[in-house]
């Protein structure tokens, strides 16, 4: 039997209890990766993915923890490198998303979309990268969106703070190179309980925008961030991989 691609490796999912963090902690699971799967508020959700791998064979652990928190991080990374070892791979997943027309936004609301989204990534990102220095190796993929791409005039709050997401990931590819890759992936409309909140009929309007005709699954992006964490794309970093049906392309 051939061995599995991350099999002896420590992954940390922030987001990882539901939607497109759930998917990757099941695909990383079964190529081998022991897996940590964080959740801010449903432990419930996030138990249920680590008995999920647990039936695979697989090990897994929840680590509850808000990633807009420094001393949450802290504690969430210490946590799974007492339980599993050296995070080897990070997947930050962990986002919110709300539109709201301008006249409506507050810079309460502003505040606190920047705070998950952003300061939720770069919180995870710096907890692990020194580690991965060290050991000479780590991957990163941070999940952004194609709002960072486009223009999302009732999304002005969320589209800017994925703008900082690929901005970022870009930046620590150079910083952190060469035993790092860094790279982000933007998806497109994903079926997720955030991809509901646009209604069925915004739903339906971006699966008609799409060439593919269609809305995107959760495990379609689990697969396109396992390439990227993968030596498949060994020679790929600082990138934005787009997987959203054809939509960015459109003006
Ligand atoms: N779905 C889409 O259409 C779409 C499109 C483009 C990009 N994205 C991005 O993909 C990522 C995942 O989205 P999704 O659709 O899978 O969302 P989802 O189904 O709503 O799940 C959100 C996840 O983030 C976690 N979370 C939220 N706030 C957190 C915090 N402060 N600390 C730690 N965890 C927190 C949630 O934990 P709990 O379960 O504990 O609440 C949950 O696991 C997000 O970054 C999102 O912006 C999604």
């Amino acid at each position: 039997m051939s061995e599995k691609e991350f099999q002896g490796k420590t992954a940390l999912v922030t987001g990882g209890s539901r939607g497109i963090g759930r998917a990757t902690c099941l695909a990383l699971a079964r190529e081998g990766a022991r897996v940590a799967v964080n959740y801010v508020s449903n432990e419930k959700a996030a138990g249920k993915v680590v008995a999920e791998i647990k039936q695979l064979g697989g090990e897994a652990m929840v680590v509850g923890a808000d990633v807009s928190d420094s001393g949450s991080v802290t504690n969430m990374v210490a946590t799974v490198e007492h339980g599993l070892g050296p995070v080897d791979l990070l997947v930050t997943s962990a986002g919110i998303a709300k539109a709201a027309h301008h006249s409506e936004m507050t810079f309460e609301s502003w505040r606190q979309m920047m705070s998950i989204n952003v300061d939720g990534t770069y919180l995870p990102v710096m907890a692990v990268k020194d580690g991965m220095l060290d050991r000479g190796y780590g991957r990163i993929v941070c999940i952004a969106s194609i709002a960072g791409l486009r223009p999302r005039g009732r999304m002005i709050t969320y589209s800017t703070s994925k703008a900082a997401v690929i901005a970022f990931a870009r930046s620590c590819s150079e910083a952190f190179g060469p035993a790092i890759r860094v790279n982000s992936v933007a998806p497109g409309l994903i079926e997720t309980e955030m991809g509901a909140q646009m209604g069925p009929e915004g739903m339906q309007r971006m699966a008609d925008e799409a060439f593919l005709k269609r809305i995107g699954q959760p495990e379609e992006i689990a697969e396109t961030v396992l390439f990227l964490l993968s030596e498949r794309s060994s020679f790929t970093t600082g990138q934005t991989l787009v997987a959203d049906g054809g939509r960015v392309t459109l003006p």
